[in-house]
């Protein structure tokens, strides 16, 4: 297995492009088996949960071509309606097929995606949603087995749930008559999926507001379409750049889908610029203690509470991070410790005491989040090697991270074996 292997204390410096969006492309993967010609999405990263996601849809025939940032997506060719739990349980995303395979086949067979090591991750909320559309859901040995002509309907998500507002938005564009959505998710991600549909012919209105209105159509078309750029992976390189007492520009970035994550690192006392599309972020007078909530869209991303764990040993004061949206995702907080952070952990509650100077150690990822938050700490080690096990977590979400980190000024490495 891979590790990454960092020799910190070097302020980084410079300008990083930000790919596209994970979590925007794979739900527009799944949404394009919804399509009866060809799509082709621009601006695709080049990501682990990208290849499970294509060799998923290619498991059920669709023939499909990643070459540069393009990926063409032929939905017609697709014959087989089914995921199987080899490639399911491999990457929760992959439930994102349920719903367009619902709308379009009218039967599906899903395997349950089951936990993951940031939580139970139950999704009832999904299969509420499909439910009151008219399938009818029965789980067969580990699968979803959803049948059934969808009807619109009036649907309120008992909790704003990203993948089910998906999930339920893209089955329900194939459904006889109106359906509402009220409390959905309104994460940018959910408004680029609706932009797709729509562009595909389907009537989507209200995506980024907390009620979604869909009138179903009998055809959706191929068409070509634009995956936003990543917040998440935006916001990481700015709080490396912060933590290591550098100052980073990312180009490619919409300040707009940053707004919280901005505003706190205005907070901890992080100089701040945006100018178009590029934000830049320096902390020339060192950090002062700040209190985090996460929360779902527009507030504050649990996507980016680890790597504000680890910058906030470098803020002056106590730091307190609550985290509302998962149960068990303060897994870096251990790994710092390890590195000499002084945090405890009690219950939703992380308590950060700083500053407190990190050294290298190794550690190992336990999820894509925690990993890029060891990498900061990594960079921000004044002495030793922070050598980080368990990498494929990383590959999931940052393409070729250490490369681009080293182009500005980084001391990093991937070490094969
Ligand atoms: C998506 C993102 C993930 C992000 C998360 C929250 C993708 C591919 N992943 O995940 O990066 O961390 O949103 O912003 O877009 N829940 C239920 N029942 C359900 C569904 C969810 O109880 O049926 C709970 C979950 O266990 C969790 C919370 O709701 O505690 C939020 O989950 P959800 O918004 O669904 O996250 P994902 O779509 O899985």
């Amino acid at each position: 297995m891979d590790r990454i292997v960092i020799r910190g204390g070097v302020p980084l410096r410079g300008a990083v492009p930000v790919r596209g969006a994970k979590n925007a492309v794979l739900p527009l993967m799944a949404a394009s088996i919804l399509a009866e010609g060809p799509c082709v999405l621009h601006n695709v990263p080049c990501l682990h949960d990208v290849f499970s996601m294509d060799k998923l849809l290619a498991d059920m025939g669709m023939r499909t071509e990643f070459t540069g940032r393009f990926m063409t997506l032929d939905a017609p060719t697709l014959n087989r309606p089914e995921a199987d739990y080899d490639l399911v349980r491999k990457m929760r995303a992959s439930f994102f097929v349920l719903g367009p395979l619902l709308g379009r086949f009218g039967k599906t067979r899903v395997s349950l995606p089951g936990g993951c090591a940031i939580g139970a991750r139950p999704v009832d909320i999904h299969l509420k949603g499909l439910a009151a559309l008219g399938a009818t859901i029965d789980i067969e040995d580990g699968y979803v087995v959803a049948e059934g002509a969808l009807k619109g309907a009036d649907i309120t998500l008992d909790f704003p749930s990203v993948g089910a507002t998906e999930n339920i938005l893209m089955a329900a564009t194939r459904a006889e008559g109106l359906t509402r959505i009220a409390n959905a998710a309104r994460e940018p991600e959910i408004e680029n999926l609706a932009c797709f549909l729509n562009a595909m012919g389907a009537r989507v209105s209200g995506a980024g507001t907390d009620l979604i209105t869909i009138v179903g159509v009998d055809h959706l078309r191929g068409v070509e379409h634009e995956v936003i750029p990543d917040r998440i992976e935006a916001a990481t390189f700015l709080a490396a750049g912060v933590a290591t007492g550098g100052e980073v520009t990312v180009l490619n970035a919409r300040a707009e889908h940053l707004a919280a994550f901005l505003e706190l690192l205005g907070e901890t006392g992080a100089v701040v610029r945006v100018v178009g599309n590029r934000i830049t972020a320096a902390s020339p007078n060192g950090l002062r203690a700040c209190e985090i909530s996460t929360l779902p869209y527009p507030g504050f991303p649990t996507d980016l509470q680890a790597q504000m764990m680890a910058l906030l040993t470098r803020a002056d004061g106590v730091s307190r991070i609550e985290e509302t949206v998962f149960e068990n995702r303060f897994m870096q907080a251990a790994e710092l410790v390890r590195m000499g952070a002084d945090i405890s952990v009690e219950g939703h509650i992380a308590t950060i005491r700083g500053v407190t100077p990190l050294s290298g150690a190794p550690v190992m990822a336990s999820d894509l989040r925690a990993s890029a938050s060891l990498v900061i700490a990594g960079l921000m080690a004044e002495r030793g090697e922070t050598a980080i096990s368990r990498v494929y977590h990383i590959d999931r979400g940052y393409e070729r991270i250490e490369e681009r980190l080293a182009a500005l000024g980084a001391d990093i490495e991937r070490v094969r074996s």
